[in-house]
């Protein structure tokens, strides 16, 4: 089972094919009233061919026939498109197919690709912030995406526990003793950070006490070592507790922190130096890539030494790189990381070509994202101006979700409506974040986000628990109908019925324009339309309430597929879909 889309695509294909090879037909959706899909290829060509376009377009019509059954008609426009009708029958026998496959249709990709997922990567001893939280969400939606559609995904948390700050941080940690140790199991990861700073800008001695305590780590003692585990293990696990509350796929072994390629930075810079791509540059080791200029138009280095003999995070993300393609074999490394850093991705790819490691045909894409932005479209902030505590947001999500929860189902019992308000408020949170085109900066709005209308979560949600409701009225259950559908059982006649059969057919669609451009937002957006043609069509065709069984029957069809894709499509972004709230 594929798209509808994919499929009137194909059957045009040869039709297309006998004019020229492998002319696209560019099969679209029509606005037009009574026309279901569009082919815009045959303007363009007829501008190739330099012919009359309506006269070429009558010619394709013609070839096409009925398309193998598929159409009730196929005409040419006056400007030369191709108009296509679907009939009925044949639409209810693909859409009793697509019901009754547990994918609802959804394909799988014609190559499986090894692909490494970046994402997520906050930094040790230190908050996750909601730059954080968008790669976490982003990140984790496309490793679902991807994992579905039959691709091997490695997910990686590139996490922040290297670099000279440590040795503030362990300092720290064995000053403050018990009170250190205090704020990092509970999780005051920021409280932790921002005391061992004001220990080093108070105190001579700490700073001189930290310099040393750097040394000391980067020669490996054990000691100073096993404290910094400390510091990582408690910051890890805070991060999977957060992880947990989310629903996120990432697990403690996911994390493959900058330190982990220590060892292998000196053979990363002997290698780009023995290719000579590396030049002296006031005691620090830059490369100079062609096209990368500042304002000024001087060459703009990319510095993987540092004037004091120190790598960078240049240098570990070199390292990063070559391990991905090389020992993982990657044919696809995705870096879920905000948009500030594409300047430092871009750099770091073209040093990557340049030095054979990231080979013709393998791909590194940096998946931006915007920022976050509060109700005075400033970064996201605390009325102080303090980072604002993931925890705490997640925290405030679920308990205003429990307000809306209890206000319109006070019959659910307790236990079920605080299980319902975690995961609409977790939800919501989470497709506020989603539904938006991820390279724009988007309003944190907590009203808007929990709102029952318009593209949030709640909203498709309650569609799913409304349709699962119509089956508990009708003791029914919809599993078990889809299980055994077959053509016979679905009729399509009313404008409403075909409405919402033609949009469940687009599954497929939607969820390969999601993966061209790793956009979550496109499937958001289909499943918002999705709900709206199904509440359209539940006001037109009475279901339960129908007289006519077979009717009835088709149309309990549509519902339970209706709710199939709804659901299936909330969990490959990683959202609960509640049976009843
Ligand atoms: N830890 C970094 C930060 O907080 C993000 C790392 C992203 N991944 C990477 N391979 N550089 O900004």
């Amino acid at each position: 089972m594929v798209g509808l889309l994919s499929l009137i695509e194909a059957r045009l294909q040869p039709v297309f094919d006998l004019l020229e090879e492998g002319a696209d037909p560019v099969v679209r959706p029509s606005a037009q009233d009574g026309v279901d899909f569009q082919a815009n290829g045959a303007l363009p060509l007829a501008k190739r061919l330099g012919r009359d376009p309506a006269g070429l377009a009558a010619e394709l019509a013609a070839a096409a026939g009925d398309l193998g059954g598929a159409c009730a008609s196929v005409v040419a426009s006056p400007r030369g498109f191709v108009n296509l009708t679907l009939d009925d029958a044949w639409l209810a026998a693909e859409l009793a197919a697509a019901a009754a496959d547990p994918r609802f249709g959804r394909g799988v990709a014609s190559e499986a690709l090894t692909v490494v997922v970046d994402y997520s990567a906050p930094n040790v001893a230190k908050e996750m912030h909601a730059g954080h939280l968008r790669s976490t969400l982003i990140g984790d939606a496309i490793c679902r995406l991807l994992a579905d559609a039959g691709h091997e995904v490695l997910r990686e948390n590139h996490v922040g526990d290297w670099g000279t700050q440590f040795g503030m941080l362990i300092e720290y940690l064995l000053e403050a003793g018990e009170a250190g140790s205090a704020e990092l199991s509970i999780g005051d990861l920021d409280g932790f950070y921002r005391r061992a700073r004001e220990s080093f800008d108070r105190s001579e001695d700490f700073k001189e006490r930290s310099r040393r305590r750097v040394v000391a780590l980067q020669s490996g003692d054990p000691e100073t070592l096993a404290l910094w585990r400390q510091l990582v293990e408690r910051s890890v696990e805070h991060f999977s507790a957060i992880y947990r509350r989310l629903g996120v796929l990432l697990e403690p072994s996911d994390v493959v922190g900058e330190s982990s390629y220590n060892d292998q930075l000196p053979a990363v810079v002997a290698e780009l130096d023995s290719k000579g791509l590396l030049t002296d540059s006031e005691g620090a080791k830059c490369a100079f890539l062609p096209g990368f200029t500042n304002r000024e138009g001087e060459p703009l280095p990319l510095i993987v030494v540092k004037s004091d003999g120190g790598y960078n995070y240049a240098t570990t993300d070199l390292a990063a790189l070559r391990d991905r393609f090389g020992r993982l074999g990657a044919d696809l490394v995705l870096y879920v990381v905000g948009a500030p850093q594409a300047l430092h991705f871009e750099m770091v790819f073209a040093l990557g070509r340049a030095a054979g490691w990231l080979p013709e045909g393998k791909q590194a894409l940096h998946v931006a994202f915007g920022n976050m932005l509060g109700a005075d479209r400033k970064m996201f902030r605390t009325r102080a101006g303090a980072t604002v505590k993931l925890a705490d947001l997640v925290d405030e999500a679920v308990e205003r979700a429990s307000a809306t929860v209890a206000a319109r189902s006070p019959e659910l019992p307790a236990e079920v409506a605080a299980q319902v308000a975690e995961q609409v408020g977790v939800g919501a949170l989470a497709y506020a974040d989603l539904s938006t085109d991820r390279t724009r900066d988007y309003v944190f709005d907590w009203d808007r986000m929990l709102s029952l209308e318009g593209n949030t979560a709640p909203y498709l949600q309650y569609a799913n628990a409304r349709i699962r409701s119509i089956f508990r009225r009708a003791e029914l259950d919809p599993a078990s109908l889809l299980a055994g559908v077959d053509a016979s059982m679905l009729t399509i006649s009313e404008r409403a019925e075909r409405d919402l059969a033609i949009a469940l057919l687009g599954y497929d669609t939607a969820l390969q324009a999601t993966l061209e451009t790793y956009s979550p937002h496109k499937l958001c957006a289909y499943l918002f339309e999705l709900a709206g043609t199904f509440t359209s069509f539940y006001e037109a065709c009475p279901v339960l309430r129908c007289e006519d069984p077979a009717v009835r029957t088709s149309r309990l069809v549509l519902c339970a597929t209706s709710a199939g894709v709804l659901s299936s499509g909330l969990g490959l972004l990683g959202i609960a879909a509640p049976e009843r709230m």
